[in-house]
Parts: C-alpha cells; sequence; structure tokens
C-alpha cells in the first residue's frame, strides 16, 4: 500500500505554517508565510483574517505544489492561535478586524462577566475556568458595548483556524480544545456552557457547532481544492487550539508528562484523564484533544521575553559578534550564561516583566533581581534570567501537581529547548529529566496533522499517531546542581507574596 500523508495548517500570531507529514510523522514538506499585526491603540492587538486567508492559499500552494500523488493527502488538520475574535455579518463578510489572544482591552468586560456569573466561583461552576482578558467572551461584550452597530449585524462569531476552516469548507465549526479558551464552554460536559451564554444575554446562534478535534468537521470546496491542487472533497479535521494541539505533537496524551515550552511566554502544561477543578482558576483547564481527556496550562508571560529583553537592553556588541560567527546571539548568551555557577550564589530573577498571568494572574506584578552583591557580574545576570523563568514553570508545575498528578518527564520544546544550558536547568530545578522529541520545533501544525490523520484514519487514534513521535535529547539531573535549586526555589517562590503590595504601590504611582 502507498505512504498516506496528512496536511496540518497553523494561523500562528506571526505568520501561518503549513505541513505535510507522512504516516511516519516525518515532515515531507513545509511553507511559511508571515502577516502584519496592528496595534491601533496601547494595549490592543489585532489582525486581517484576509490576511491569514491569503496566507493559508500561498502556503498549501507551495506544500502541493510538486507534490506526488496529491491523492495520498488524506486530510488537513488546523491549528491556531486562541482566544481571537472574528465576527462575520449575514453574508459572511468580516466585519472588523479580529482582536486577539494578547490584547489587553477587555478588562472592564472580564470583571463584569465574574460579576454576573457569582464571582469567580461562580464561573468556575460553570465553565472550569476564569475569563481571562485574552479570552473571547470579553471580547464579545467589549464589542457589543463599544460597536453596538457591528454588535448588531454579527451573526457568527469564530476563532481565527475556525475561520479559515469556514473558507475552506463552508462550515461553521469549531473544536473541544479552542472552544474551552472562549471562556464560554463548559469543560466538563464538553459543550458550550449554556447557563453562562444566557447570564451574558449571547445568543448561541453565534457561536458554531463543536467537533471532538479529531472529527470530521467538513470537506474541501471543490472550487479551493482545483485552484490549489488538491483533490475535492478532502477532509477537514476539527484540529486544535495552538497551545493545545502543539503539546499533543510532542505526545503529551497522558498524565505525568510535564510539557514546557520557552518561547516568548513560557508554558507548562499536562494532559489530564479526568477533568479536575482548575485551583482557584489559576490553571487555564481545557478539553484536550482527544475524547474524554483534558488539558491543563499555566502561562508565565516573558520567559524568552525576558532573555530577549536581556538582548535588548543590556546587550552590547553580541549581534553583531554573533553575525561574524555565524551563531545566534541567544547562543552566545547562554555559552556566557554557563559560566556563571548553578544558583548564581543567591541572585534571584523574578521573570514578571509584563505582568504575570500564572501562577500569580497580576497586570500589576513586576520583575526584579533580588540578591545582588558586588560579586555578581554580567555571567550570573544572564544565568539568573534562564533559572528565574524555569522557577516560574514550576510554580506552575506545583499548581498542576495539586491538583493530583505527578510529574515524572518533563518534555520540552520551543527555541529555548534548544539552548543545552537552558534543559539543564530545567532538568535540575525539576529534578526530573527532560526529553526534547522530533516534530516539537513545528509547533501546532505538527500536533494539527497527527490529530487530523487519527480522524481520517491514517491513524487509529490520537494515542496512535503519537507513537511516530522519537526522544531526539536526553538531560539528567546534575546531583550537586539539585541540591543548590532545592535550596533556593522555596525562597524564589515566596517573593512574590513578600513584594505584592510593593507591586501594587508602584503601580498606584505609575499606572500600567
Ligand atoms: C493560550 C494562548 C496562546 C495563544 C497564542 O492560552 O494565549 O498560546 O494561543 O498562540
Amino acid at each position: 500500500m502507498s505512504k498516506q500523508y496528512v496536511i496540518g495548517i497553523d494561523i500562528g500570531t506571526s505568520g501561518c505554517k503549513t505541513l505535510i507529514i507522512d504516516q511516519e510523522g516525518h515532515v515531507v514538506r513545509r511553507a511559511v508565510e508571515e502577516y502584519p499585526l496592528f496595534t491601533p491603540r496601547p494595549g490592543w492587538s489585532e489582525q486581517e483574517p484576509e490576511h491569514w486567508w491569503q496566507a493559508v492559499l500561498s502556503t498549501l500552494k507551495r506544500v502541493i505544489d510538486g507534490f506526488q500523488p496529491v491523492k495520498d493527502i488524506k486530510g488537513i488538520g488546523l491549528s491556531g492561535q486562541m482566544h481571537g475574535l472574528v465576527a462575520l455579518d449575514k453574508d459572511d463578510r468580516v466585519l472588523r478586524p479580529s482582536i486577539l489572544w494578547n490584547d489587553q482591552r477587555t478588562g472592564d468586560q472580564c470583571r463584569k462577566i465574574h460579576d454576573l456569573a457569582g464571582g469567580i466561583e461562580g464561573l468556575l461552576i460553570l465553565t472550569n475556568n476564569q475569563m481571562l482578558p485574552g479570552y473571547t467572551g470579553g471580547k464579545i461584550l467589549w464589542l457589543r458595548e463599544n460597536e453596538p452597530d457591528n454588535y448588531e449585524k454579527t451573526r457568527r462569531i469564530l476563532n481565527p483556524k475556525d475561520y479559515i476552516r469556514y473558507r475552506l469548507t463552508g462550515e461553521y465549526a469549531t473544536e473541544v480544545s479552542d472552544a474551552s479558551g472562549t471562556g464560554l464552554f463548559n469543560v466538563r460536559e464538553r459543550q458550550w456552557s449554556y447557563s453562562l451564554l444566557e447570564i451574558l444575554d449571547i445568543s448561541k446562534d453565534l457561536l458554531p457547532a463543536c467537533y471532538e478535534s479529531p472529527e470530521i468537521s467538513g470537506a474541501l470546496h471543490n472550487k479551493i481544492a482545483a485552484d490549489i491542487g488538491l483533490s475535492a472533497g478532502i477532509p477537514v479535521a476539527g484540529g486544535g487550539g495552538d497551545a493545545v494541539v502543539q503539546t499533543t505533537g510532542t505526545g503529551l496524551v497522558k498524565p505525568g508528562i510535564l510539557g514546557t515550552t520557552i518561547g516568548t511566554a513560557g508554558i507548562a502544561a499536562m494532559a489530564l484523564d479526568q477533568c479536575y477543578d482548575n485551583p482557584q482558576g489559576k490553571l487555564q483547564l481545557f478539553c484536550n484533544n482527544m475524547p474524554n481527556r483534558w488539558h491543563t496550562m499555566g502561562v508565565t508571560l516573558a520567559a524568552g521575553g525576558s532573555l530577549r529583553w536581556v538582548r535588548d537592553m543590556l546587550g552590547g556588541s553580541e549581534n553583531e559578534v554573533a553575525r561574524w560567527l555565524g551563531k545566534d546571539v541567544y547562543e552566545l548568551y547562554t555559552d556566557e550564561a554557563a559560566l556563571a555557577e548553578p544558583g548564581c550564589e543567591g541572585l534571584l530573577f523574578l521573570p514578571y516583566l509584563i505582568g504575570e498571568r500564572c501562577p500569580h494572574p497580576d497586570p500589576k506584578a513586576r520583575g526584579g533581581f533580588i540578591g545582588l552583591t558586588l560579586r555578581h557580574d554580567r555571567r550570573s545576570i544572564l544565568r539568573s534570567v534562564l533559572e528565574g523563568a524555569v522557577f516560574s514553570l514550576k510554580d506552575v508545575a506545583r499548581l498542576i501537581e495539586e491538583m493530583g498528578t505527578k510529574v515524572s518527564q518533563i518534555r520540552t520544546s520551543g527555541g529555548g529547548a534548544l539552548s543545552d544550558l537552558w534543559r539543564q536547568i530545567h532538568a535540575d530545578v525539576f529534578n526530573n529529566e527532560v526529553i526534547t522529541v522530533s516534530g516539537s520545533a513545528e509547533g501546532g501544525a505538527y500536533g494539527a496533522a497527527l490529530v487530523a490523520g487519527s480522524g481520517v484514519g491514517v491513524w487509529n487514534n490520537v494515542e496512535e499517531a503519537v507513537q511516530v513521535i522519537k526522544t531526539e535529547k536526553r538531560t539528567l539531573p546534575d546531583e550537586k546542581s539539585v541540591e543548590v535549586y532545592e535550596k533556593l526555589y522555596p525562597i524564589y517562590s515566596e517573593l512574590y507574596n513578600h513584594l505584592k503590595t510593593t507591586f501594587d504601590k508602584l503601580a498606584d504611582i505609575y499606572a500600567q
């Protein structure tokens, strides 16, 4: 029998990535295209859905161009930035630019939703999540309050990847992982929270049909299939919100394995085999890409972002030197950081440079270096930044463990996973084995292809699909460093509580 292939498409924030993978999990084609992000006001973050669509078409054409035989491509899976709002009118025209996951305009609306739902406890009963400012629910209220004409005309509300599904298939549909991130979804029952929709006076007709992630949600329009060179009617599966499906793409399908990602933000995540109660709503507790499985994660906002801040604000000639040496500039920084000793002789870095989401949902939180002495130099400052980001991930992991799970292995991905030092710090801070796996650098597109492939029969289910993932690098904890971090982490972990009133006072003087 000939080999089978699946397409994965990810609508990211900086661009669209499209892949073709084979049934052994190899990426055989890849195309990426960027698009702009607009910030019409401070704190606002928007994109044009038409830009996503053009990038999808062009990357699809590029991966399919010259691919043979096209009939062996069995399905398409979608991944996308979560929580974004796309509003369509009665003729399915986009009414305004999409409001994205990292847009901060909905603070008032989120507070209102909490009040109407009976506080955080009430909301946790309905959705098992708090309504974070990034989530779609607050954006719907914002639209109603601030652009009543647009709201009046709105007939459909879709998340970014689901708008692309609509353009590919004509179906208004989502799947359980992205639906969870609207904040309007009853994740325990895996369906819209009709009670919350009623409380908020949002018509359920605005929201799309919701599938399990591997389920087929539609078939590719004949005209588009002809245009890009694919077989007509090829099935498009549910797919997944990027933060969920990219962990699925690293093989996180059952409890015990902690997935960490260090990109600009840092994520610690775990698959769950039951829907635990979300501890004070501090975690994000979503439906996973497998029926009857859930996903929990906490996002620390400035992990790689803290290192970028060091690069931009404290860096000097490194960019130039890196260019000369043909190295990544971050490699120079991590090489330098490796020269400081673990624990940096008691220098701790608090990574709350843009406030924090988890474990302290607090926009007023600020970063800091604590424990500086005359002995500390650039090397220790750099190393403490790397350590602070991992300490923050450990804070998230502790919340995940408090629900009743136990971390037995760490799988790390994202830019941070490329650094030997950062992986070693992970292993030492968590006192656990850290591995990297094949495909993890491909992000959501890879996971979406695996999920879609299990929906169209390339694999029997997602558990079987992730068997194609191979371990690449293995990092074991170093006993001596573990001892150092066992002493320092508890001190780090207390810092936020000691400093909270200081952060509030600073915010009173210098509004964010
Ligand atoms: C997840 C989240 C981000 C976005 C952007 O909650 O906010 O991961 O999905 O990619």
